[in-house]
């Protein structure tokens, strides 16, 4: 990209102040900071392996998607055409009908779900939102947004939904339209709600008005890449889904992806005037900047480079698994999850590592700045501390 002149140079407005010293030495200390901390993390599904630098000139305009990506706005300094061809990328790969779906870049996982469900409340506003105990937090403080009602499922050891327990409980609700939330990748386990088995349930009891949401934050771009997924998109006759942008692809800002039916997102359009456009998003002014990262993710890494990350990650966690079984420690992941659940390792390992613990276990997560040397490390300090004394360790 050619640097363009200054912007104050072209309008004559004076330019902004320079960063003062100690600010500027600030800066660069904490940019020394970020380096350390990026080498160890391994406990969250962030990956760590981009440079979108290229984007930096842009960094001295307002860009701003409020709005509609796929309609005009009055706002011109937007990144629409962009946002138009990641979503034309998420619905191919997440298999949903073009025609019938309509979808924007969201802030991250979390405003997708509020996006799923607020359409949903919208669609059966007396409707009971059910999810499992192994749903991420997002959940609880959405249902509360709405005023929605809610009610918890239990979740099986292994992070799945208790089938059993949701048969139950719609049993006793057939009154009311079930909105689902289907975890397609849990935060803690990897595990994928059987959206198979919600339909059977649905059709044994004859529930026919329901919604389906589907959260896909992580493995939302790790089924499309795998040869035999579980089901996870459209075509598995879900309503809307939200997969995060910031966590297998990469990004240097929180970012999602929010996909829903066209028919359900028409019923919460409005036209305003002011931005010349249709609100359909949660947020008005949105940021214009992820639709361009996700952008340059897409076109570096192509179908085929994102196929290769997954199964790279994959072999990564296989060779975790090996490793801690090695060293003595129990741990397992669910087919195609690069999430390694491990026992709750001491709070020396915890913090070096960023692990996020719940309970009696934890997970270290195989993104892909994830090399084999880190997890021949992390072991080794997983193993030290699950040797020391309870009353030390914990
Ligand atoms: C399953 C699941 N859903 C939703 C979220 C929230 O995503 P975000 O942090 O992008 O808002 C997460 C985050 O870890 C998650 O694991």
């Amino acid at each position: 990209m050619n640097p363009l002149p200054p912007k104050h140079l072209l309008a004559g407005i004076p330019p902004m102040p320079a960063l003062p010293a100690a600010a500027a030495a600030r800066l660069t200390g904490f940019l020394t900071e970020m380096e350390a901390q990026s080498a160890s993390l391994i406990g969250y599904p962030c990956s760590q392996d981009f440079d979108y630098s290229e984007f930096a000139p842009l960094l001295r305009f307002s860009l701003n998607n409020v709005g509609d990506p796929f309609a005009e706005s009055n706002y011109r300094e937007n990144t629409f055409a962009f946002e138009r061809e990641v979503i034309a990328f998420f619905q191919k790969h997440l298999r949903a009908p073009v025609g019938e779906t309509w979808g924007y870049t969201t802030a991250g996982g979390t405003e997708g779900n509020l996006y799923g469900l607020y359409l949903a409340r919208e669609l059966y506003p007396d409707g009971v939102v059910y999810y499992s105990e192994h749903t991420h937090y997002s959940a609880a403080k959405i249902v509360r947004v709405l005023g929605a009602r809610s009610i918890m499922i239990r979740g099986r050891a292994d992070g799945e939904i208790d089938y059993d327990d949701l048969r139950e409980t719609l049993k006793i609700h057939r009154d009311v339209p079930p909105i689902m939330l289907a975890n397609i990748g849990t935060t803690m386990h990897g595990a994928v709600d059987d959206l198979k088995k919600i339909h059977a349930l649905l059709k044994e009891l004859a529930i026919a008005r329901f919604y389906i949401h589907a959260d896909a934050a992580l493995s939302g771009m790790i089924l499309p890449w795998v040869d035999d997924p579980q089901p996870f998109g459209f075509d598995a006759g879900i309503d809307s889904i939200s997969v995060s942008g910031h966590k297998l692809i990469g990004s240097p800002m929180p970012c999602g992806v929010a996909l829903a039916r066209r028919s359900h997102v028409d019923r919460v359009a409005r036209s305003v005037e002011y931005v010349g456009c249709m609100d359909t998003t949660i947020a008005g002014s949105r940021n214009a900047f992820s639709p361009l990262i996700l952008w340059s993710a897409i076109q570096r890494r192509g179908e085929a480079g994102f196929r290769q990350r997954v199964a790279d990650c994959l072999a990564v966690a296989d060779y975790a698994i090996a490793k801690f079984k090695e060293a003595g420690i129990r741990a397992w992941r669910h087919r195609n999850a690069n999430t390694v659940v491990i026992p709750r390792p001491g709070p020396a390992a915890l913090k070096r590592w960023q692990i996020a613990p719940s309970h009696d276990i934890a997970h270290i997560i195989t993104m892909p700045h994830v090399t084999r040397a880190m997890i021949d490390a992390v072991v080794a300090d997983v193993a030290q501390s699950l040797n020391q004394p309870k009353e030390a360790s914990r």
